[in-house]
C-alpha cells in the first residue's frame, strides 16, 4: 500500500510531466553564468575559458566586449551574451553610426566562430543612469538595424537587464507593475522586444529581496527550501503557491509586462546568485546559504517548468558570478558572489554540469568520497556521517546490499551520500573534511541503490513541494488526507503576511 501512493505519485508526476512537454513551445531552460573582471588575480582569457569548460557551462554573459575573452571563446560553442557598457549606450543612442560600428567591431569580428547569442544593452539602465533612459529603446534599435543589415538578427537578439527596482510592489505577483514614471520606455521596450522574438531580461535577486524584506519572508523561501506548511506563501488573487521567492520574481516580472498589454516575451535571469562572505552586519551571507541558492536554482532551472503563472516557460538563469570581484566597492558580501576561485577550485560544491533535463526530473547530485582521499579521514567522516550525522548507515552493512567491495573508500561513499542527500536543504555541505565531492554520476551499482538515486523509491528530494517526510510512508497518506486543509490554512496565513506590505 506504501508502495501504490509511491507509485501513484511517480506516475502522475510522469503524466504530468510528458503533458507538459507535449504543450511546451520553447526550449528548455539552462543555467548560464556572469563574467565579471574586476578581480586582481584575473586568469589569462584562455585559463577562463578553460575553467568554463570544466565545468561544462554552455552560456556566458559578459559586462562588455572583451577581445581576448571573445577570441579565447570562439570554437567552443559556449553561447556568449556581450554587453554594451552603460557608458556606451547614451552614444549608441545618439548616433546609428556608432551602433553599426559596435556590431562591426564586437559582433562582426567574432561570429560565426565565437558563438555570440545575445546583446545586454547596458545593466540596470533605468535605475542606474535614468537620464539615458530615453535613447535606451534607440539605442536597441540601432544595434538591431545594424544586425539586420549584417543578417544576424535571428541568431543575435538584443535586450537590456533590469534591475527589480523597477517593479516597486513585486509581492504579491498578480498585482506586480513596473514604476509608472517609465511607462513610456517600457512601452517601446516591450514593443521591441516583442517585435524581434527577444527576451525580458530581469535581474532577480532573492538575498535581496530577503535581506530587505526585514524578516517579512523565512531565509527558506528564498533558498527555494521546503516552506513549514503554516508558512506557505500563497498569492491572495490567483492562490497561486510560491515555493520560492525566485519564482514570485519573475512571476512580477510577467504580470508587470501583462499589467502593460504585452504578452508572450520570455522572460530570461540575467543575474542572480548568493554571496558567500559578507562583513558581521551581512550574517547571511555565507558559504553554506550560498551553496543551496545556487544548487537549488541549477535544479530549479533544470525542472523546465515556468513560474505559477506561466507554467510552460522555462526560466533560464545566469548565476552572478565566475569569480569573487574583489576590486569592486562596497560592502564586503560584494566582493563575494563569486562561484569559483580564480585557479578554478570551486568555492563551494556545485554542479553545473548536468545542465538539461534528466528524464524530466531534476538531475540528481551525489556526493562521494574523492578519489586518493586519506583513508583515516574518510574513516573520520564515515564515523560522523553514520553517527551524529543521521545517515542511514544499513546499507553497508554486512549481508546487506552495498557491503561489497568492503573497503573505507566504498562505505564512506555510500554514508557521506545519504548525509548529504538528508541535510542538504538544511545547509549540510559535502565537504568531510575534504575527502567529499559532489557528482552527477550516480554512483549506484547492482543492487546497491545510493539514495537520491532515479532507481531509488524512497528519496526525499528536498524540492518536492509536498515533499514526503523521511521515507515514511504512512505519514505519506495522511499528508493528502490534510492536504485541503493546510491548503486554507496556508492561504489566509498568506494573505496575513502579504497584507503587512
Ligand atoms: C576556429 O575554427 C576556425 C575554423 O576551423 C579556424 O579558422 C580558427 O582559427 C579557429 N579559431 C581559434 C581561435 O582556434
Ligand atoms: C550557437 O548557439 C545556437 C543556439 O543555441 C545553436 O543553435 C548553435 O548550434 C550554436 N552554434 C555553434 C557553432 O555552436
Ligand atoms: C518610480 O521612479 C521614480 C523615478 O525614478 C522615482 O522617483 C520613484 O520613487 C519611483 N517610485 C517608486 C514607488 O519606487
Ligand atoms: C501606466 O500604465 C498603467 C497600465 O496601463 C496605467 O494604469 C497607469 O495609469 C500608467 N501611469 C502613467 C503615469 O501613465
Ligand atoms: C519572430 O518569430 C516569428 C514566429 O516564430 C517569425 O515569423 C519572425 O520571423 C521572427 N522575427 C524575428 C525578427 O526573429
Ligand atoms: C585554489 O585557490 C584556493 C583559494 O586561494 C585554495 O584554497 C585552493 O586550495 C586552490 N586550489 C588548488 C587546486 O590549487
Ligand atoms: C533517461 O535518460 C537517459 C540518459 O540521458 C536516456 O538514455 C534514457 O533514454 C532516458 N529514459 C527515458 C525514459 O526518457
Ligand atoms: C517541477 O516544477 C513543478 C512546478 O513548480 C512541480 O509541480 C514539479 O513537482 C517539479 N518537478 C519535480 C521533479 O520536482
Ligand atoms: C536503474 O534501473 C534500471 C531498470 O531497472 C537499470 O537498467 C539501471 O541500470 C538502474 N540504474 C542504476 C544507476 O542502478
Amino acid at each position: 500500500m506504501i508502495l501504490d501512493v509511491m507509485n501513484l505519485k511517480k506516475w502522475l508526476t510522469n503524466v504530468f510531466l510528458l503533458t507538459l512537454a507535449m504543450i511546451t513551445t520553447t526550449s528548455d531552460g539552462f543555467v548560464g553564468v556572469n563574467v565579471g573582471t574586476d578581480v586582481s588575480d584575473l586568469p589569462a582569457a584562455s585559463n577562463m575559458v578553460n575553467i568554463l569548460k570544466a565545468h561544462q557551462i554552455t552560456h556566458v554573459r559578459l559586462y562588455d566586449a572583451n577581445t581576448q575573452l571573445l577570441k579565447a571563446l570562439s570554437n567552443t560553442s559556449i553561447e556568449v551574451v556581450v554587453g554594451v557598457t552603460n557608458e556606451e549606450v547614451l552614444r549608441i543612442g545618439e548616433s546609428a553610426s556608432a551602433a553599426a560600428a559596435w556590431i562591426n567591431k564586437n559582433v562582426l569580428a567574432y561570429v560565426p566562430s565565437t558563438n555570440i547569442t545575445g546583446i545586454a544593452v547596458g545593466s540596470e539602465v533605468l535605475s542606474t543612469i535614468p537620464n539615458v533612459a530615453p535613447v535606451l529603446v534607440p539605442a536597441m534599435n540601432s544595434l538591431h538595424k545594424a544586425l539586420v543589415a549584417a543578417n544576424l538578427n535571428f541568431r543575435v537578439k538584443v535586450s537590456t537587464p533590469h534591475s527589480m527596482d523597477i517593479i516597486p510592489k513585486p509581492f504579491p505577483p498578480s498585482t506586480a507593475t513596473f514604476n509608472s514614471s517609465w511607462n513610456s520606455t517600457m512601452v517601446q521596450l516591450l514593443q521591441f522586444l516583442k517585435n524581434t522574438n527577444s527576451s525580458f531580461m530581469l535581474n532577480a535577486y532573492p538575498y535581496y529581496g530577503y535581506t530587505k524584506g526585514d524578516g517579512i519572508f523565512p531565509i527558506e523561501y528564498a533558498l527555494f527550501k521546503p516552506l513549514p506548511s503554516v508558512k506557505q506563501i500563497v498569492d491572495p488573487n490567483t492562490l497561486f503557491h510560491y515555493n520560492s521567492m525566485f519564482d514570485a520574481m519573475v512571476d512580477a516580472a510577467y504580470y508587470s509586462i501583462d499589467a502593460l498589454h504585452f504578452s508572450d516575451i520570455p522572460v530570461v535571469v540575467t543575474e542572480t546568485g548568493w554571496p558567500s562572505l559578507g562583513g558581521s552586519n551581512e550574517p547571511d551571507a555565507t558559504v553554506g546559504n550560498a551553496e543551496t541558492y545556487n544548487n537549488n536554482l541549477i535544479r530549479r532551472v533544470q525542472n523546465d517548468s515556468g513560474p505559477p503563472s506561466q507554467p510552460n516557460m522555462p526560466i533560464s538563469a545566469y548565476i552572478y558570478e565566475l569569480f569573487n570581484e574583489d576590486k569592486r566597492n562596497g560592502p564586503i558580501s560584494e566582493k563575494n558572489w563569486g562561484i569559483f576561485y580564480p585557479n578554478g577550485s570551486a568555492i563551494y560544491p556545485l554542479s553545473l554540469s548536468a545542465s538539461g533535463q534528466i528524464n524530466g526530473t531534476y538531475a540528481s547530485v551525489f556526493c562521494v568520497a574523492k578519489d586518493g582521499a586519506d583513508s583515516d579521514k574518510l574513516q573520520a567522516g564515515l564515523n560522523y556521517a553514520c553517527g551524529q550525522g543521521g545517515a542511514n548507515c544499513a546499507a553497508i552493512q554486512q549481508g546487506q546490499p552495498c557491503y561489497l567491495p568492503n573497503n573505507v573508500k566504498s562505505h564512506a561513499s555510500f554514508a557521506f551520500n545519504d548525509y548529504y542527500q538528508k541535510t542538504h536543504s538544511t545547509g549540510g555541505t559535502c565537504d568531510f573534511d575534504g575527502t567529499a565531492t559532489i557528482t552527477t554520476k550516480d554512483p549506484s551499482y547492482g543492487s546497491c541503490i545510493y539514495t537520491g538515486s532515479s532507481n531509488s523509491t524512497g528519496d526525499g528530494m528536498s524540492l518536492a513541494p509536498m515533499a514526503l517526510g523521511p521515507s515514511s510512508s504512512s505519514e505519506a497518506t495522511s499528508n493528502m488526507q490534510v492536504c485541503s486543509l493546510q491548503y486554507l490554512i496556508s492561504v489566509i496565513g498568506a494573505f496575513l503576511t502579504l497584507v503587512v506590505l
